[in-house]
């Protein structure tokens, strides 16, 4: 059973399927035959690459010499693999920013049945709809995988069964088809996507990233690096809101930030005053986890039954919820106000020429948080850039766009060999930092707690710079 709807662009259609389990989004924007492409890597010359890690995915600076970007832009189409959540996804997009296909499974089933990411379950929801959701993107982007110039895929931060899963279907395509493999940072694909989406916007910028898992505040001073001004030092504001929703009896089938959104719209956003939180903090960094506790009282002091779903609450019990989603949202929202003017400030310093932010991840498609964050970076001089919804949830789009950027400048692996083993060990970094930290802003709570597993995306790409250098 297919049923077809469109969204608000008439080029753009979304099909779902609904009657698998989990569902299967497609959207196709374009069905042109792309150009040729550019062979800046002929299959003979790629296999001849000096591999720089044989058992890796991850970005490496190959030896190849750079070229233009210009002269490739309109030739390269690459494939972008996501799985490093419960979004399997895949897509098709042009070096010149065309999206030639974006597919989408989604575990909405799961999400609601488990009220959050299980990660077997997740894992195995991957594998069942991989092949499927990659064949898809390529069927309706009308290209084969010999059209493509290379592979991009998660590899962190993320699930770590969850990554391995995208991971080892990225190599299996690009071993079978003798194909370059870019290793792509699922935060800095969040950012990045912007510039796919609004071309003036350059280097160096700044980019709010709010997710289920991130609550990050960067500033992009090159492709590849970054500067942390300010991270959660517990949850994350998608996750507040997640919970939310699952505590206020909400349809989680669409995960809970919508749900939020839309009981909020029907509530009074000051009638329960919640703590903004960190006030006294003068710093960027984040904290839910006690905005959590505060929605948990609220909701047991009203004795809202979760089992009870909002559909069937009576008039004044659905009222009660509403109110509650509003003011939560409100100050969920205060806060990262609060925090990003002061990060502008502090970036402004460091980089006075930066003239947008960025604001993407899932929690940027809220309307609300738009609007409220749009007055603060106009007030501060600067231009507002969030993607479309569809482009800040998680998706495949942000992965092969990120992985041209990166390909571009030769920042990519040769490919890997036709025949991997089963018990193969992957480059996955489920813990990956993006930026540096800021001295100034670092958080005295979240350094007693944290153990980074890998060094951050920026001081590998800084290293491997150094290196060539050196080399040179
Ligand atoms: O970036 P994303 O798709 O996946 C992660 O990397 O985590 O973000 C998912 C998060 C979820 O917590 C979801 O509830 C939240 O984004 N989200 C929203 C909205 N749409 C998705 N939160 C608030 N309002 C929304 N409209
Ligand atoms: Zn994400």
């Amino acid at each position: 059973m297919v049923r077809l709807f469109l969204t608000l662009s008439p080029a753009i259609s979304r099909l779902s399927f609904l009657a698998a389990s989990p569902s299967l989004r497609l959207q196709r924007h374009h069905f042109h035959k792309p150009k040729p492409k550019i062979s800046m890597i002929s299959p003979s010359s790629a296999s001849n690459f000096q591999r720089t890690r044989s058992c890796s995915t991850g970005t490496r600076v190959s030896s190849l010499p750079k070229i233009e970007s210009s002269k490739l832009d309109d030739g390269l189409v690459v494939l972008g693999i996501e799985t490093s959540c419960d979004d399997t996804a895949a897509a098709v997009v042009r070096g010149n920013g065309e999206i030639l296909s974006q597919v989408i499974s989604s575990q909405a089933e799961l999400l609601a049945q488990y009220g959050g990411v299980a990660p077997k379950q997740a894992e195995e929801a991957h594998s069942r709809v991989i092949d499927k959701v990659v064949q898809d993107a390529l069927d309706r982007a009308n290209v084969t995988e010999k059209d493509l110039s290379a592979v991009a895929v998660t590899i962190g931060p993320g699930l770590g069964l969850c990554l391995r899963v995208g991971v080892q279907k990225a190599r299996r395509v690009a071993g079978a088809f003798n194909l370059p493999i870019v290793g792509v940072h699922h935060m800095e694909a969040h950012a990045l996507v912007a510039r796919l989406v609004e071309h003036e916007l350059s280097f160096p910028f700044m980019a709010l990233l709010i997710s289920g898992g991130h609550n990050i505040i960067v500033l992009a001073h090159k492709l590849g690096q970054y500067t942390q001004l300010g991270t959660t030092v517990d949850d994350a504001i998608g996750e507040a809101f997640d919970k939310t929703a699952k505590w206020l009896g909400l349809d989680m089938r669409r995960s809970g930030g919508p749900a939020v959104e839309e009981l909020a719209l029907e509530g009074d956003s000051k009638s329960v005053m919640f703590n903004v939180p960190m006030k006294n903090h003068k710093d960027c960094n984040f904290s839910y986890a006690g905005l959590k506790t505060q929605v948990r009282l609220a909701i047991a002091a009203r004795e809202i039954d979760a089992k009870c779903p909002v559909s069937s609450a009576t008039k004044a019990d659905r009222r009660n919820r509403a109110d509650i989603a509003a003011s939560f949202q409100r100050v969920a929202v205060l806060h990262l106000e609060e925090k990003c003017e002061r990060a502008i400030d502090w970036a402004l310093k460091l980089e006075p020429s930066i003239k947008h932010m960025v604001v993407s991840g899932g929690v940027a498609s809220n309307q609300y948080v738009r609007f409220r964050l749009n007055n603060i970076v106009e007030n501060k001089n600067l231009k507002l850039v969030c993607p479309p919804p569809s482009l800040c949830t998680d998706n495949g789009v942000m992965v092969a766009w990120t992985g041209l950027e990166h390909f571009r400048v030769g920042r990519f692996d040769p490919p890997p060999p036709a025949m991997e083993p089963d018990d193969f060990m992957y480059d996955i970094r489920p813990r990956w930092p993006l930026g540096e930290e800021y001295a100034q802003g670092r958080s005295e709570a979240r350094s007693m707690r944290t153990a980074r597993v890998h060094p951050s995306l920026t001081s590998i790409i800084r290293a491997d710079s150094l290196q060539q250098q050196t080399q040179t």
